[in-house]
Order: C-alpha cells, then structure tokens, then sequence
C-alpha cells in the first residue's frame, strides 16, 4: 500500500518526533493532541527542532517552510477520515489505547492502517479492540525521534505481510534502519535494555558505587552516549518501570522485576528530567 497521508495521535516527545520526521520525508500529517495548549507546545518544538537544523546548516529554509505546511495540527480525532495510516504515542496504558484503537476503527477508512508506537504493550490486544486486526502493526520509534535511527516494526500474529510491508518501507522513508520483531514485550531494545537499566538502579541502591561512577563507568568504559541512571531520567522512571513490569508480568523472570528503589523513586515523584528529579536534579 502506498502511503501519503499520515495521521499521529499525541504530540508529545514521541508523536511529535514522529510527526516531525514523517512531514519532512514528504508524508501529509495531521497531528492530534487533547487540548490546544498542549497541541502548541508539541509543535513549538517541532518548529524549534527544523529552525536548529536550518540554523546548522542540515535543512533550507524552504524545505522547512515545506515540512511546517505539510503538518497540520489538530485536537479532533475525526481529522483521521481521510489518512493512509494512523500511529498512536500516547501514554502507555492499554485500556486506553484499547479505547483509542476502537474509536480511530469507526472513524478511520476500511484500508487504512493502524499503528503503535507502545515500548512494551501487547499489540495484537489492540489489534482485538478493531475490526481490521490484519492492518495492525506496531511501529516503535526511540527518543529523540528526530536523532535515534532505530525503528522497530512488530509484527503480531495476525498482521498481514501487506501490513507489514507498508510499516518497514514508512520506516525506512523516515530515514530510519528497521528491524522486524514479534509481538511479545519488549520487542528487541527493550527487552534487552529493561534488564540492564534496572540492574543499574539495583547496584546503585546497593550502594555499589555513586551515580556519577557508575554512569561514567558504562559511558567511558563502554562507549554508550549515556550511563544507564541517567538515561533512566531521560526516559522516564515511570515508563522503565512500566516496561519492567510488563516483562516480568509475561516471563515472571526476576531478571525483568523492578527493584525497589524505583518504584520508590516513582512514589515520591522522581520521574526523571520531566519532573525535574530522577537519579539526578534537573533545572531549566
Ligand atoms: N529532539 C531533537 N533533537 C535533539 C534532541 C531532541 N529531543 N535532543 C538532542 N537532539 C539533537 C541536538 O539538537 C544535537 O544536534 P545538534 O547540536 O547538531 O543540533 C544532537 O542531538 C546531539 O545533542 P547534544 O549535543 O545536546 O547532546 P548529546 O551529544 O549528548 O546527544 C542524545 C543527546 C542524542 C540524546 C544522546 O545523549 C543519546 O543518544 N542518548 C541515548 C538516547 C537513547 O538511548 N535513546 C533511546 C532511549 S530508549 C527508547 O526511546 C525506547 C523506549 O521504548 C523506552
């Protein structure tokens, strides 16, 4: 199937990165948050992102003058009638995405496609919530979007190869290398990366050694962008502990079992940089 006309629900770090890069490919996008402030938010960085790259000499002011008028924002999701394929981003809670996936079912064309960008949820059990469980996919983008070249396509049992054609080659047009994984959680970079992190925070409360020590240990001593404490911050408490949660839910293998110190950070609130505390403090 040949894609045009993408629509994004969430505007958010994730659905607008991935509105961002799919608008400057050349794709249609309209975009879809639930209240307009939060839709102005979403796109002021998108906007913020292309004016970087201009300014850095990586885009024309005309080619994001041309990605800006290709992206529409909306706060309706009747605004999808008319899209190629929908990709949700929002908050990782499968009743809600069940709900989302019925409702863009009844309002969505028969042919269009319906994809997920969940880290960890179950796919095919949004698949269930639609009419159409063969034109569910799951398409898993990395933060940030716009720098991360990894898209993860999820291919539950019942999607079909048309399906999954049209998500890889999306994949591949967004500039992205895409990998194939099946529908069980954590596809491949997290399930590989959720043990990791949470292992991190386990020998930090141990006491093993400091934040600092241990970060710069797996930084410089591995040559990873960032060390594991801080990257949790930068994904979110919250959203690791919910990966871990859905692993050791599946597998119920103490490898994948969070470890106290996060669910207690997570109790007082230390999310990470959207808090403004996680395993470090962050300002403006
Ligand atoms: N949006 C757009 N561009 C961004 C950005 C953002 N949020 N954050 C950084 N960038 C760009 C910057 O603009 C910068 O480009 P220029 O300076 O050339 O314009 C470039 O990325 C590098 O940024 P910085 O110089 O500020 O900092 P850095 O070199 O430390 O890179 C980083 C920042 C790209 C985030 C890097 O630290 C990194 O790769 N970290 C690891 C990220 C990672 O592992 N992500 C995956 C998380 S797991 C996940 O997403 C899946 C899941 O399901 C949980």
């Amino acid at each position: 199937m040949e894609l045009k006309k993408i629509g994004v629900v969430g505007c958010g770090l994730m659905g607008g990165g991935i509105a961002q890069v799919a608008a400057e490919a050349g794709y249609q996008v309209v975009v879809r948050e639930i209240n307009q402030e939060l839709l102005a938010k979403g796109m002021n960085v998108i906007r913020g992102n292309l004016a970087r790259n201009v300014e850095k000499g990586r885009m024309t002011q005309q080619a994001m003058d041309d990605t800006l008028a290709r992206l529409k924002g909306t706060t309706e999701l009747a605004d999808f009638k008319d899209r190629d394929m929908v990709i949700e981003a929002i908050f990782e809670d499968i009743e809600e995405k069940k709900k989302l996936f019925a409702t863009l079912d009844g309002i969505c064309r028969p042919d269009a496609i319906l994809a997920s960008n969940t880290s960890s949820l179950t796919v095919v059990e949004m698949a269930a919530a639609t009419k159409r469980a063969s034109k569910v996919v799951g398409i898993h983008f990395f933060s940030p979007v716009p720098v991360m070249k990894l898209v993860e396509i999820v291919k539950t049992i019942v999607t079909s190869d048309d399906t999954l054609e049209t998500a890889v080659n999306f994949g591949k047009t967004v500039g992205k290398t895409v990998v194939t994984a099946k529908d069980l959680p954590g596809f491949i970079v997290n399930r590989l990366l959720i043990p990791f992190l949470i292992d991190a925070a386990r020998v930090y409360g141990e006491g093993l050694a400091t934040r600092e020590d241990i970060d710069a240990a797996i930084a410089l001593g591995l040559n990873h962008p960032m060390g594991p404490l801080t990257l949790m911050d930068f994904v979110g408490i919250d959203i690791t502990v919910h990966a871990a949660d859905a692993l050791y839910r599946e597998y119920g293998d103490p490898r994948y079992a969070a470890p106290p110190i996060l669910r207690r950070m997570l109790l007082a609130g230390h999310v990470g940089r959207k808090t403004g505390k996680g395993f470090y403090e962050y300002t403006k």
